[in-house]
């Protein structure tokens, strides 16, 4: 199953219609969490103690977990984020926070540091930005966790920048991001 985890929140957005293009090349049926229509919470100290009480115990098959569960078993996963304010919108952090549960997408090793969990193979990463691309705090965060937390051996970043420069014409920069895209 291929996920796609919509993080993208203006109508039209052109990170959507570029990762759309992905998807169709990936080809097949995907899942989409539509984040911008999703009511997330972000982890309380209420929730913190429910979501540990429910590890301890094994149930796994709790509702609250629902989404990590999805992002577990997925084949391969991409992510359309546009870039905001030099990293992504908050919904997609909101959505990692909910999705980090230990036991489902990732587990400690006896010497305590994470092993990944997740069926995926790959990730893709899709962003457009107004100005140039600084990877730092989006793509380069992610990776990190996709290797390091989540057991996801391989990213690509997928994007098209400078959409907002004037000067710039933004039609052809997204039609050579979608051209040239390769998975
Ligand atoms: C809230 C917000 C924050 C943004 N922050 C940045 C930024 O830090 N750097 C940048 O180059 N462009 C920034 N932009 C411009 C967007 O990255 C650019 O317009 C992008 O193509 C929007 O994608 P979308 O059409 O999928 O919403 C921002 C836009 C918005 C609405």
């Amino acid at each position: 199953m291929i996920l796609y985890v919509n993080s993208c929140i203006r109508k039209p957005s052109r990170t959507d219609d570029l990762a759309r293009e992905v998807l169709a090349k990936l080809g097949g049926e995907y899942e989409e969490v539509k984040l911008a229509q999703m009511h997330l919470k972000s982890i309380s100290n209420e929730r913190l103690e429910k979501r540990t009480e429910l590890v301890k115990e094994g149930k796994f098959d709790d509702p609250m977990f629902d989404l990590a569960r999805q992002f577990a078993a997925a084949d391969t996963i991409v992510i359309g984020a546009p870039y905001w304010d030099l990293s992504f919108p908050a919904k997609l952090k909101l959505y990692i926070e909910n999705i980090y549960v230990m036991g489902i997408v990732s587990k400690y090793s006896e010497h305590g540091f994470p092993v990944g969990l997740c069926k995926a193979k790959k990730l893709y990463y899709v962003t457009t930005a107004g100005g140039p691309y600084l990877p730092d705090y989006s793509f380069d965060y992610i990776t990190t966790m996709a290797t390091q937390v989540f057991g996801i051996s391989e990213t690509k970043l997928i994007k098209a920048e400078m959409l907002d420069v004037v000067g710039y014409n933004p039609e052809r920069i997204m039609k050579k991001a979608k051209e040239t895209i390769e998975l």
